[in-house]
């Protein structure tokens, strides 16, 4: 039997919902508020759906988190992560930077990860100890070492009460302290972009699961570094990630820190 490549399976899941979500861009969308968490509109269920449709047909006994539809239990210890629309505000208002994001998982260890921006056609992947691709060419994190020289990119959760405020305060700080911080709208490719060194650091609180899980494979392969808020180790359900090209990952703590 021929090796299964998670390359094809997650460009063909990623490409299928880039597709659906490009059906759907630029037209005037139902938008429905998801209390304390944005918004969806019919391009996420339907991106999600061809996603989940994909995954049952060829790996029926798997487990899967997604971001619009909860949990799926299965026999099989593969663990799939689906952000079908990661930047669904961006989306929804026809700003063009958004992406498909998937992880997949044995148990707790990452297997590979896969990010599609469908209007820039940019795919990213990772598969565990074989480092990351960008459109299949391998990609590194930046060399910068200077946190004054860095481009760093940031976001803000939905929910605005909590915490805004000591996430704003980091915010003022890293703008001072850095060359320039950017807030693009989405984790996954915010990750992805530290990941082929257009992004020196990245910092961000309240983040879910399907948002990172392939990300912080992407940058690891990437040789980036992943941690928490305190510099020390994180996985996917931390809530709060710093990524970076690991030459500055100490000044950022620092500044995150103070
Ligand atoms: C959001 C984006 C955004 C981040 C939010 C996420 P969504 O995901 O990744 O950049 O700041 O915290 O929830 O809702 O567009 O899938
Ligand atoms: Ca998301
Ligand atoms: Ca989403």
């Amino acid at each position: 039997m021929a090796r299964l490549s998670w390359e094809k399976v997650l460009q063909d899941l990623c490409f299928g919902a880039g597709d659906v979500l490009m059906r759907y861009f630029g037209r005037r969308h139902q938008i429905e508020e998801k209390p304390g968490a944005g918004i969806v509109t019919e391009a996420d269920k339907a991106a999600e759906s061809h996603i989940l449709k994909q995954i049952f047909k060829k790996f029926p006994e798997s487990s899967i988190i997604t971001e619009e539809t909860g949990e799926y239990d299965g026999a099989s210890p593969l663990l799939w992560v689906v952000d079908p629309l990661d930047g669904t505000s961006n989306y929804a208002h026809g700003f063009p930077w958004f992406c498909v994001s998937i992880g997949i998982y044995e148990g707790k260890n990452p297997l590979a990860g896969g990010i599609y921006h469908p209007v820039l056609k940019e795919f990213y992947f990772a598969e565990k100890g074989k480092g990351s691709y960008l459109n299949g060419k391998r990609i590194s994190v930046s060399a910068c070492n200077q946190l004054s020289r860095a481009l760093l990119g940031t976001g803000f959760y939905y929910s605005k009460k909590k915490q805004l405020a000591q996430e704003i305060k980091i915010f003022q700080k890293m703008n001072e302290v850095s060359q320039a911080v950017r807030r693009p709208g989405s984790a996954a490719l915010d990750l992805a972009s530290v990941a082929c060194g257009r992004f020196d650091g990245f910092w961000e609180r309240g983040l879910s699961s399907w948002d990172v899980a392939a990300g912080i494979l992407i940058v690891e392969e990437a040789g980036g570094k992943i941690s928490n808020y305190a510099g020390g180790t994180t996985d996917m359900f931390s809530r709060e990630i710093v990524a970076s090209n690991k030459k500055v990952h100490k000044e950022l703590i620092k500044v995150i820190a103070n």
